[in-house]
């Protein structure tokens, strides 16, 4: 019997970091499906097609694009994939090429395969709803956009980039209509998600409280 868990939520909600240290304590494989979608806005965007493009179109260009996940490291078409995805542009492409239903058809079925067999913590928007409906935990974390907004532009400035808080939060803001409203897979919560409010929480006190839901419910840990 394998350990899923399902970590969905907006952005900046605290999901990645979450997730990772979750997988880390409880030793076992963590999957980044933002990661995917940006992998795959760069490459569409770099190709000249627009998110609106027909699907066939897509699909067809979607046919050369040859994504591994080894080791918690991507490989596109063989190449590590670096940091060019974690830009804030790259984050919007995501978003927008994410509602194209090509494009959520070609990332679902990749990540279904990835999930099968192993117990795993898999973070995204659609992974209690679509990716992993079978998973014994599935936790729905929120927070303000302005502390979400907040946490991004810690983590960029961290990381030596330099962009206006004002930006972050409008494409927070524009990102989370995006994602909530688009037709297939939109960020929702699972009827049986467990909603976690980060806003006023540290990292630790939102990873106890999900490793005691993890207790309760999957035994093989
Ligand atoms: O988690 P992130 O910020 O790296 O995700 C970037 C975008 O990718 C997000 O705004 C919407 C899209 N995405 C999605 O549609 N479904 C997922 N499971 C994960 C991400």
């Amino acid at each position: 019997m394998y350990c899923k868990i399902a970590i969905d939520g907006p952005a900046g909600s605290g999901k990645t970091t979450v997730a990772k240290e979750l997988a880390r304590r409880l030793n076992i494989d963590y999957l980044d499906t933002g990661a995917m979608y940006r992998i795959v806005g760069l490459y569409l965007k770099e190709s000249g097609i627009g998110p609106d493009a027909d699907e066939e179109e897509i699909q067809k260009k979607l046919e050369n694009l040859f994504i591994e996940y080894k080791d918690g490291n991507y490989l596109v078409n063989g190449k590590i994939v670096g940091d060019e995805i974690r830009t804030a542009e790259a984050g919007v492409y995501a978003s927008q090429y994410g509602a194209n239903p090509a494009v959520r058809n070609f990332l679902t079925n990749l990540q279904k395969e990835i999930c099968k067999n192993r117990s795993i913590v898999a973070e995204g928007r659609d992974i209690g709803t679509v990716v992993m409906p079978d998973a014994q935990v599935k936790i729905f974390l929120v927070a303000s956009p302005e502390v979400r907004a907040k946490r991004r532009y810690e983590e960029l400035k961290a990381k030596g980039k330099e962009i206006s808080f004002d930006i972050l939060l409008n494409q927070i803001i524009e990102r989370d209509k995006n994602d909530t409203s688009r037709e297939i897979a939109p960020l929702v919560k699972a009827p049986d998600a467990v909603e976690i409010d980060t806003s006023n929480m540290t990292i630790e006190e939102v990873i106890e409280e999900i490793l005691r839901i993890v207790k309760n419910k999957c035994r093989v840990i």
